[in-house]
């Protein structure tokens, strides 16, 4: 069988890489992937990192928030993405309660990368340094992630924008020089007001990801299913879908259900 050249036979993206695209002004595209074929078109496609995400939870497994998902899904999940990727950098998410303390943090960051992953990401900034000094002292790459912590939607009661007053502000500009220090590679800012994420994307060294934080952070994110129109029950407004999959899905079924109800009737 010919072997067609793709993007995911250059060489294989590291953290490394990352925080030098940073450096010379180019934008990192990092999507979210939970499965085989999903990873593999991504990676061929040429995405510079596939988020094996907790956000599984809600557009896969079907759970009212991520706050369900269990390092055992996660484990399960990036197995499979992993298994299609050769040139992205594969980031599994630590998911809720599972990096309570720093030695849990290790086991389970050490889990995700059994399983296929290159790096972990976590939630949280100066709470989180200790976790992430551990982790990274294991020897695994880590990824933090600040401003709206999906895993915290209980406690703040609701998905909320961030950096809106000073003292939030303040507090993002110390989490984010605090993961950094700590030794993270690349912080994800969730929902940021996009003059702070403006601002702690000039602050900081490391690259910065951004979701629904506006176009200056040094990459963006999204989750996959919102891009390509395939959770068509709920989609954030900072989205503009590239795809319609639902409505594919649904028109595939309804021409299968009549061709098998209704033979020959198709012309
Ligand atoms: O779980 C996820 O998909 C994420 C992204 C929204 C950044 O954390």
């Amino acid at each position: 069988m010919s072997h067609e050249p793709t993007a995911s036979d250059s060489p294989p993206m590291t953290p490394d890489r990352l925080k030098e695209m940073k450096a010379q002004g180019e934008k990192i595209a990092v999507l979210t992937a939970y499965d085989y074929p999903t990873a593999r078109l991504f990676d061929e496609s040429g995405i510079d990192v596939i988020l094996v995400g907790d956000s599984l939870g809600m557009v896969v497994l079907g759970y009212p928030d991520t706050t369900h998902v269990t390092i055992d899904e996660m484990v399960h999940h990036v197995g499979a993405a992993a298994r299609g990727v050769k040139r992205a950098l594969v980031v599994g998410d630590l998911p809720f309660a599972s990096y309570t303390m720093p030695k849990q943090a290790v086991v389970n960051a050490r889990r995700l990368m059994d399983a296929g992953a290159h790096a972990v990401k976590l939630e949280g900034g100066r709470d989180q340094c200790d976790q992430i000094e551990e982790i990274i002292a294991d020897g695994i790459p880590v990824m933090a992630h600040l401003g709206m912590l999906p895993q915290s939607v209980k406690m703040e009661g609701g998905y909320k924008i961030k950096g809106k007053t000073p003292a939030e502000v303040e507090k993002l500009l110390e989490d984010a020089r605090a993961v950094q220090e700590a030794g993270a590679f690349a912080v994800v800012l969730e929902l940021v007001r996009s003059e702070v994420s403006a601002q702690i994307s000039t602050t900081l060294s490391i690259p910065t990801i951004g979701i629904g934080s506006g176009a200056d952070c040094d990459g963006q994110v999204l989750v996959s299913h919102d891009l390509i129109g395939l959770f068509p029950w709920f989609t954030p407004k900072f989205v503009k879908p590239h795809g319609h999959v639902a409505e594919q899905i649904r028109a595939s079924a309804a021409a299968f259900i009549a061709d098998t109800k209704h033979p020959g009737s198709r012309a």
